[in-house]
């Protein structure tokens, strides 16, 4: 029986216009450009005026991957975009509980998968960032490659942290808030973060050129208190549509920088002996509904939103933009790529072709080897349980085929052609893996040194609190 932990509810306090704890550095538009470079701008892209753009909303998924709760997901994505293809979203990825072939299903259809360590700790080691990368590759396919976001557990980061998702190749963070007045378009790390000026983070020394910020967009309430995760908590559902669209009316008739919606999938999930949320969820889905009736109003990943942002193009012509495109790969056969019919409800596999690895703490499916024992946070990728001789060894997906083509039974890439080609060029996870186990013993020293020295935070997070200017984010241990 799988246990959850809904009653953590850490509040972070964003007390910027008021403390001023730290100023954003200055960014210079005119030597800071795109592709590689944007500073933080309220105002769309390349001088692009605001009705001419997307109006990008952005669907998040938090913490582990299991049958109910993509099955909640899909029911919040389940609009079209202008362009006819079903809205996607990114999901932050914990290890504890995922079942790794629903991530592959997810990522198979479209949606990003990404890091959201291993055990889910708030300042998280390089290993707990790498060994989380190092699994869903190696038990969900993903190609290294397209893992690139990052969220920091509780949303707490630290210099350290967004150092070190540099360093393994990521593309962006979002862990980062913007309220009203920081409600930037996502930007570039080239000068440092201009987001959450009430911590050490924003106005230190922190350069990470060609690293991009996508800052979590908070909405007010009707008490004006900014709200950022799982919103739905907040208030009768009634309510929480009433501002929630009056914010959304914000972006969309002001700059347009993207709207965000930001679930714990198990809030709006229902188990037995925990309270009913039906009524929330079919609020969630209801206002989701009426945002895809507005023209201009595309559902996207993160990682969908950075393409556009890479190289803006007007509303007019997103929906012929390669990365808008939604075909499915016609490989002529049913091989292991997430794309076979999984029934969600009874989690089950139409073929069975699934291993099923089962361990005391976890049990879960993978087109790949199940390891030969449990996945720990210093060893994720345990020996595999069958030898590359046994005739059930699965092969690896390899650096030159996205593992929508690769078949790992026959280890064979179905990609002929230059339209499904791939080649992975990140930074290899062996390296990672390898230089991350040194590296965390540095790692903890750093981390016990700023605890010692963390009274100061403390204070300027008390003095928020007491000031009551608070970003409420539900979140949850797993
Ligand atoms: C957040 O980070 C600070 C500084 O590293 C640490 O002291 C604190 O325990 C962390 N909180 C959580 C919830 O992880
Ligand atoms: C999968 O579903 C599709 C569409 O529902 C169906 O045409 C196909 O036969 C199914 N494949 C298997 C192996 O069940
Ligand atoms: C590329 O190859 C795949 C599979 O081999 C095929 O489904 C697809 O239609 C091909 N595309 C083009 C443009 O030839
Ligand atoms: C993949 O990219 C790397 C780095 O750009 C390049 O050296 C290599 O030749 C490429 N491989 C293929 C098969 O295109
Ligand atoms: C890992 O360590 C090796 C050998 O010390 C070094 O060559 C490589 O650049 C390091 N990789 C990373 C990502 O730090
Ligand atoms: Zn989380």
């Amino acid at each position: 029986m799988k246990v959850f932990s809904i009653t953590a509810v850490v509040a972070l306090f964003a007390t910027q216009s008021v403390l001023a704890a730290t100023t954003a550095a200055p960014c210079d538009p005119n030597t800071c450009k795109l592709p590689s470079c944007l500073c933080p701008s309220l105002t769309p892209p390349n001088g692009l005026q605001p009705k001419d753009v997307p109006q990008f909303v952005t669907i998040t998924f938090d913490d582990s991957v299991q049958a109910e709760l993509l099955a909640t997901a899909k029911d919040l994505l389940n609009v079209k975009n202008p362009n006819g293809c079903a809205a996607k979203g990114s999901w932050y990825v914990s290890m504890l509980y995922t079942n790794f072939a629903l991530v592959q299903q997810w990522y198979a259809n479209g949606n990003e998968v990404a890091d959201h360590t291993f055990t889910h700790v708030g300042t998280p080691s390089s290993q707990e960032i790498a060994a989380a990368r190092a699994m869903l590759n190696q038990y969900a396919g993903v190609p290294l490659g397209k893992i690139k976001g990052f969220r920091a557990p509780f949303l707490n980061y630290t210099t350290d942290t967004l150092r070190e998702i540099a360093k393994q190749g990521f593309q962006y963070d979002t862990s980062s808030t913007g309220v009203v007045d920081d409600c930037y378009w996502p930007y570039t790390l080239d000068n440092g973060l201009a987001n959450d000026c009430w911590n050490n983070v924003c106005g230190s020394d922190l350069k990470l050129p060609g690293v991009w910020e996508i800052p979590m967009y908070a909405v007010n309430d009707n008490q004006g208190t900014a709200q950022l995760m799982d919103v739905y908590l907040s208030g009768s559902p009634s309510d929480v549509t009433a501002w929630s669209e009056a914010n959304f009316e914000r972006h969309y008739n002001g700059n347009r920088s993207p709207f965000g919606i930001y679930v714990h999938p198990t809030h709006l999930t229902n188990y037995a002996g925990l309270a009913d949320m039906s009524s929330q969820k079919a609020a969630v889905v209801s206002f989701i509904q009426s945002l895809a009736s507005k023209p201009d109003v595309w559902f996207v990943t993160n990682e969908q939103l950075l393409q556009w942002m890479q190289n803006p193009v007007p509303a007019s012509q997103l929906a012929s933009q390669p990365y808008m495109q939604c075909t499915l790969p016609n490989v002529g056969k049913e091989i292991c790529n997430g794309l076979e019919n999984i029934s969600i409800a009874s989690n089950i596999v139409s073929g069975s072709l699934l291993n099923n690895c089962n361990f005391n703490t976890a049990n879960w499916g993978t087109c790949f080897n199940c390891p030969a024992t449990e996945p720990t946070l210093d060893n994720p990728t345990p020996n595999n349980a069958v030898a590359e001789s046994d005739p059930k060894f699965r092969h690896a997906v390899p650096s030159n085929c996205d593992s929508l083509w690769w078949d790992p039974i026959a280890g064979q890439c179905l990609c002929s052609n230059t339209t499904c080609a791939y080649n992975d060029t990140s930074v290899p996870l062996t390296t990672i893996v390898a230089n991350s186990t040194t590296a965390s013993t540095t790692g903890k020293v750093a981390e016990e040194t700023s605890v010692k020295s963390a009274a100061a935070t403390m204070a300027t997070t008390l003095f928020g609190l007491t000031l009551g200017m608070g970003v409420a984010a539900a979140v949850m241990i797993l």
